[in-house]
């Protein structure tokens, strides 16, 4: 989800899914290969190598909060023991995906299959990408949980850590494994779609990790899962509005679940991040403006499926041109966390953090602007070949 807000910059972007809108390939019929073919190799299927990112992250930078502010998130662990950790749920009081799918041990397993599919039919293959690329973008959890402990001073040091920031990431962690699962499941069973091809994209998206710009920073690493919770929140939330309107309440249901577990982790790491601007407002609105000017980067963002290096920007287009995630989202969220947060009304910043304050408060506007020249320019959408649907054509 990397994102730069200058007009050139935004057309050449490659748009991480649920962060990035993906406005500007979007309707452009030309899809520039080279940029997204990994250095060094032309086709990754015949590396000698057993396994090499599709997509490699050059000048990665690391351990850029300065070593002292580790005590601050020392001294927040009574907060977020009672403020982070009564933001899950107790498992016992969770949903399962079993909840939602036919029962394989009742005698009305086949009939319940076969409805599933009856219903499936009704619903277009543009709707499956985009609910694939939602699941895959799940299906990758190890990385996210790995991303959360790159985290100087929230990381989980053992793998068992009794501190509140490690109880909430596997907690969390555990909680968001639902989701991919009980998709994947759906979408094993719907028969709509080449799960052969969706399990690869899935071992390439995990072997190929992210680039979230968190700089082991946890006031980046915060500011990046509020973000990422509420744009899931937002396009599951859609995907399910969706599957009610093609008549699948059972779909719906699906999604809205896992669109309320997102809501829920929003609303936590958004805590978080206003318990730093309380406590550190001048670190914390630098790293917000930082984030924002290297781009919100997305978890999927290097989806690939053993043929389309340009995957994540295919997936995004479908998403934005159904409604699922569009570059209107990505805005609205922009704005809502800069409101949510009261960036305008931050006082004592230093001359940095008083420009950053600026640069976020100008940013909604800048970026709406942006927005509605790139739909004026939107041209004629190109369809594409999915591998995910049997290589059916889904306009973008
Ligand atoms: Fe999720
Ligand atoms: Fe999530």
């Amino acid at each position: 989800m990397a994102l730069n807000f200058s007009p050139m910059a935004f057309k050449s972007q490659k748009l991480p899914s649920h962060t990035l809108p993906p406005t500007a390939t979007l309707r452009s019929p030309k899809f520039c290969m080279v940029s997204t073919i990994p250095s060094g190799s032309k086709d990754v299927g015949n590396l000698k190598k057993p396994f090499a990112p599709p997509r490699e992250v050059p000048a990665q930078i690391t351990h850029s909060m300065p070593s002292h502010k580790v005590e601050i998130f020392k001294s927040l662990e009574g907060w977020a023991e009672n403020n982070l950790l009564t933001h899950l749920k107790p498992v016992e009081k969770c949903w399962q995906p079993a909840d939602f799918l036919p029962d394989p041990n009742s005698d009305g397993f086949y009939d319940q299959v076969n409805e599933l599919r009856e219903r499936a039919k009704e619903i277009p293959d543009d709707y499956f990408v985009v609910l694939v690329g939602d699941m895959i973008t799940e299906e990758a959890i190890s990385t996210y949980q790995t991303m959360l402990n790159t985290l100087d001073g929230t990381r989980d040091e053992t793998g068992a850590s009794l501190t509140p920031w490690a109880i909430w990431t596997r907690a969390w962690t555990a909680e968001e494994n639902r989701h991919g699962d009980l998709l994947n499941k759906y979408l094993y069973l719907s028969g709509r779609v080449d799960m052969r091809q969706i399990e690869k994209t899935i071992q390439y998206l995990i072997g190929s990790g992210m680039d979230p710009h968190t700089e082991n920073s946890p006031y980046r690493g915060f500011i990046y899962t509020s973000f990422q919770e509420r744009a899931t929140f937002i396009s599951h939330g859609n995907t399910g509005r969706l599957a009610k309107e093609y008549g699948d309440v059972n779909l719906a249901q699906i999604c809205g679940s896992i669109a309320s577990d997102e809501k829920r982790h929003e609303t936590a790491y958004t805590k978080i991040v206003e318990k730093l601007f309380e406590i550190d407002p001048n670190e914390t609105v630098c790293a917000l403006a930082d984030m924002m000017k290297k781009k919100i980067t997305m978890p999927a963002e290097f989806i690939y499926d053993g043929r389309d290096y340009n995957l994540f920007d295919h997936y995004s287009a479908v998403a934005q041109r159904i409604g699922v995630y569009t570059a209107k989202d990505y805005v609205d969220i922009v704005e809502y966390f800069v409101n949510r947060w009261k960036v305008e009304e931050l006082t004592g910043l230093s001359a940095e953090g008083r420009k950053a304050q600026d640069y976020m408060c100008g940013l909604p506007s800048r970026i709406r602007k942006l927005e509605e020249r790139a739909q004026e320019r939107a041209k004629e959408a190109p369809s594409m070949a999915f591998s995910w649907i049997f290589d059916r054509e889904v306009k973008l």
